[in-house]
């Protein structure tokens, strides 16, 4: 979603354009950048569409000791450039860039500002004119009119401002929306992600919701909206910047489905000892351990890999559990057991649909564990407990090895639920070694890119739609799968459990419609190449994958054999190269998916 990035003390220009280059993973559709040069000079460029733009159209003196950057995710107004951001209000004294949605701008704009004049759609601009006008009108310091603000809007936001009768200052607000302060030698900056200023410092302090902070290029003062001021210890940030780079790679998702065998490796280190014993707090263990239902709630990917982790954690834990969009169960809350768990699986821990629901958690004080790949972020600080994912940074918008990190760790879960109740099948389940032949597994997978890219190429690109069926394990992955290859191929497609087609959307089989089908269950293969039939006789192009068990001579793609709950870990690699390549092949920008956003942190 939208991005931003400021600075205060040094060459703004550079710092900025750089970080908001780096944010561009996160999807938008126009940018922008207000600098100042403390001298009397200030600049403002916007423009639509990449940041690339922005730089062929600022001229070389466009410099400053102070500035904010922003890349906009249009949702209120479209993507022009007079909704981008910074938004300025109609005296031309306050730039202000904005990510999350004002709820009540509508409001605000009839009750206070009927006399402004408006340059654009956004909600953002409401809140910039709102701060001019009180600091006019009541005699306020541009902090104290921001506060005052604040107190009449409603809504997420991240905000950066700058009034230009006083440019030595950047103040900034925070309400469910992400931001950072980052700490410099004589120099400050603030970010939506610390990703996009590492290169400019590791030393961070987090903003929690309902702060504000007024911001020097060798100070920075926190406090309440209500002005109470806040002091928080700041904490450096270990992340390798090069685990952010493409290196060699044409795309990012590439780079991070080859990743995957390491982020498996990695796991296998950081959650097990050598003997194969998950490496929990016992705190965390104990607390599952006495639900009597787990919940588990997510969106997208994540949401399908909770499904595996369902299956995975009934095995092993012996504990039921179910799985909920959380964008559904924030306003419809499901009944509860009498001692529930909550499970939030986020990549970003961001995601505005699954805070909606652990903010009913927390309020119902109910006992809940984020797995997360961002340690420190919203979902992770609120939960009773989190996790990390360890697979480092995932930059493509088509989340990869987030899910296998995922899947994984559910099954560190289950294992170490499992043991606790003394379950005979969680001790008996050999995790380090299953994760361990998942990962060659996934080896094995990526030497056969090519056969998969010609397969995605005669048989996937030609369609204007396509399916991905199987049974029982195979399900949730061939929902994964079919996210998967539209999310970035814009091919429309969808995953069926394999019998459910021909009670209705067998009727969308044609000739040459690419139906691939994924067979890892004993239990129902036959069922399966019965379904196979099925739509063969109606003209579908079949792309068989099976496991090796389980394979026909015929079948297109072999799987290496891996136990059954963690066979997602290998078949999703397949899905993922098809994807892949269909975006590639067509031509597409693979890592940013028109429309989409890394981190979805609007509800
Ligand atoms: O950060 P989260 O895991 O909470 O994000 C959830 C979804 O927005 C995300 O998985 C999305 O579906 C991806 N585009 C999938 O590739």
């Amino acid at each position: 979603m939208c991005g931003i990035v400021g600075i205060i003390g040094k060459s703004a220009r550079e710092a900025i354009l750089n970080g908001l280059t780096k944010l561009e993973y996160r999807g938008y559709d126009s940018a922008g950048i207000y600098l100042n040069d403390l001298q009397g000079k200030q600049y403002l460029t916007k423009t639509v569409g990449r940041i690339q733009n922005l730089k062929d159209k600022m001229t070389s003196d466009e410099q400053g000791q102070v500035g904010i950057g922003h890349t906009r995710w249009a949702t209120h107004g479209k993507p022009t450039i007079a909704n981008a951001h910074p938004q300025f209000d109609e005296t031309g004294r306050f730039y202000l860039v904005h990510n999350g949605v004002i709820e009540n701008y509508q409001d605000i704009k009839d009750k206070y500002l009927q006399d402004t004049t408006f340059e654009s759609n956004t909600d953002t601009e409401v809140v910039v004119q709102l701060i001019s006008k009180l600091a006019r009108e009541q005699k306020l310091t541009a902090f104290a009119a921001l506060k005052a603000s604040l107190k009449l809007i409603k809504g997420s936001y991240a905000l950066l401002l700058i009034d230009n009768t006083q440019p030595d200052h950047i103040y900034v607000a925070k309400n469910k929306s992400p931001l950072m302060l980052g700490l410099g030698d004589g120099f400050n900056v603030i970010a939506s992600d610390a990703l996009s200023v590492l290169d400019q410092t590791k030393t961070f302090v987090d903003l929690h919701d309902g702060e504000v902070a007024d911001i020097t290029k060798d100070n920075y003062q926190l406090e309440t909206i209500a002005g109470n001021k806040v002091t928080r210890k700041p904490y450096q940030l270990n992340i390798d910047p090069d685990a952010a780079s493409k290196g060699t790679y044409e795309f990012y998702m590439l780079k991070e489905i080859a990743e995957q065998p390491s982020v498996l490796r990695h796991l296998i280190q950081y959650y097990l000892t050598e003997d194969g014993t998950p490496k929990l707090a016992p705190e965390i263990v104990d607390a599952l351990a006495q639900a009597d239902k787990f919940y588990i709630f997510a969106a997208g990917t994540s949401y399908h890999a909770g499904l595996v982790g369902k299956m995975l954690l009934e095995k092993y834990a012996g504990i039921p559990t179910e799985v909920d969009f959380a964008s559904e169960a924030g306003y419809h809350f499901p009944m509860m057991s009498k001692h529930p768990f909550l499970i939030f699986l986020s990549q970003s821990g961001e995601t505005a649909d699954s805070r909606v629901v652990l903010q009913e958690a927390i309020k119902r004080n109910l006992p809940s564990l984020t797995l997360t790949n961002v340690p420190g972020s919203t979902l992770a600080r609120e939960a009773t407990y989190a996790l990390s994912l360890e697979a480092g940074p995932e930059i493509a918008v088509a989340s990869t090895k987030a899910y296998i990190a995922q899947v994984a760790t559910q099954a560190v879960l289950a294992k170490a639920v499992g043991e606790k109740l003394l379950k005979q099948e969680a001790r008996n389940f050999n995790l380090a070694n299953d994760l361990s032949l998942a990962a060659e597994g996934i080896e094995q997978v990526l030497t056969q890119q090519k056969k998969i890219e010609q397969l995605t190429d005669q048989i996937i690109i030609p369609s204007r739609n396509a399916f991905y069926i199987g049974r029982g394990i195979d399900y949730p992955v061939a929902l994964e799968a079919a996210l998967k290859l539209k999310e970035v191929s814009y091919i429309q497609t969808e995953g069926f459990a394999a019998a459910e087609l021909k009670h209705g959307t067998i009727s969308l089989v044609e000739k040459g419609t690419p139906v691939v089908a994924l067979i890892n269950d004993p239990v129902t293969a036959d069922l399966m190449r019965g379904n196979i039939q099925e739509v063969i006789a109606r003209g579908a192009q079949v792309i068989i994958i099976a496991k090796q068990q389980l394979a026909k001579a015929t079948d297109d793609l072999v799987l290496p054999e891996l136990n059954y709950y963690l066979s997602p870990l290998i078949t999703v690699v397949v899905a993922q190269l098809i994807a892949y390549y269909a975006s590639r092949d067509k031509g597409l920008d693979v890592d940013k998916p028109r429309n989409l956003a890394k981190s979805v942190t609007v509800e």
